[in-house]
């Protein structure tokens, strides 16, 4: 049976991503900041990605129970600026979506690492979005034109990064690591205004959760296929 840890699975999509992958059979740990939030079938974890004696005592659990990982879910986030211009978004603003988006999934990523190394199949997927794709943001006219948040989009170029950056270091030890945009989901940090839902979300990382042994890894894509970083 495949191990798997999903951040952020108390709502949204990634409470849809862990509910997917608990219905494929894996044994999912749903980490959540309230244990009443992660979705039935699901074991919960309470990890506050950006606590780290929590991050820490999360690694320790997984390990005491299995000993391994076979798949993280890097899925929690928060985005506090849309609707605010980038010249008035400030460094406060920036470091508190960081916290969360970037510093939280390096956390959770370098503490699961060793139970991932125990895998004979792991993988790594990381929630992101076009909106944090430098070359599309770079088109003018281009479809990121009028989603201008400072603190937020550039958090999720910091996550494209690190996917590569991670993927490169992991490849030799068999760990893929590949990022994924949901696409626009009707969830909390949307208003509910996406054009999707959250389990339609979900179903384009649970494909690079389960994807074959042996896949890409390094990779950024969507429903529709590669997005350009
Ligand atoms: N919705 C979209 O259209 C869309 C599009 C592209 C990418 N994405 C990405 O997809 C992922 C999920 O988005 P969503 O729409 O489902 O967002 P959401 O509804 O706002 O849910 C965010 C999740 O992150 C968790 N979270 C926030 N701060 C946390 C912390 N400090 N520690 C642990 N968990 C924390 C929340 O937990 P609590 O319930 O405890 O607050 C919640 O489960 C995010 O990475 C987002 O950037 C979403």
């Amino acid at each position: 049976m495949k191990i798997a840890l999903v951040t952020g699975a108390g709502r949204g999509v990634g409470r849809e991503i862990a509910r997917q992958l608990a219905d494929l059979g894996m044994a999912v740990f749903a980490g959540v900041r309230d244990e009443g939030h992660a979705p039935e079938g699901t074991t919960p974890l309470l990890l506050d990605v950006t606590d780290g004696a929590a991050v820490a005592n999360a690694a320790k659990t997984v390990d005491a129970a299995h000993g391994r990982l076979d798949v993280l879910v890097n899925n929690a986030a928060i985005c506090g600026d849309h609707g605010v211009s980038p010249a008035d978004v400030t460094a406060d603003h920036m470091r508190a979506t960081y916290e969360v988006g970037v510093f939280g999934l390096v956390a959770v990523t370098h503490a699961m690492i060793p139970l991932l190394r125990a895998s004979d199949d792991a993988r790594v997927v990381n929630l992101t979005t076009r909106l944090g794709s430098v070359a599309l943001t770079s088109a003018r006219d281009g479809i990121n034109a009028d989603w201008r948040m400072l603190a937020y989009n550039s958090a999720k170029s910091a996550v494209n990064a690190l996917t590569v950056l991670y993927a490169n270091e992991l490849r030799e030890a068999g760990i893929v690591v590949n990022a994924v945009d949901p696409g626009h989901c009707a969830t909390d940090m949307t208003g509910h205004t996406g054009d999707r839902s959250a389990a339609e979300g979900a179903a384009v990382a649970v494909r690079m959760a389960t994807a074959q042994a042996g896949g890409p890894t390094g990779t950024f894509t969507c429903e529709d296929g590669p997005l350009p970083w």
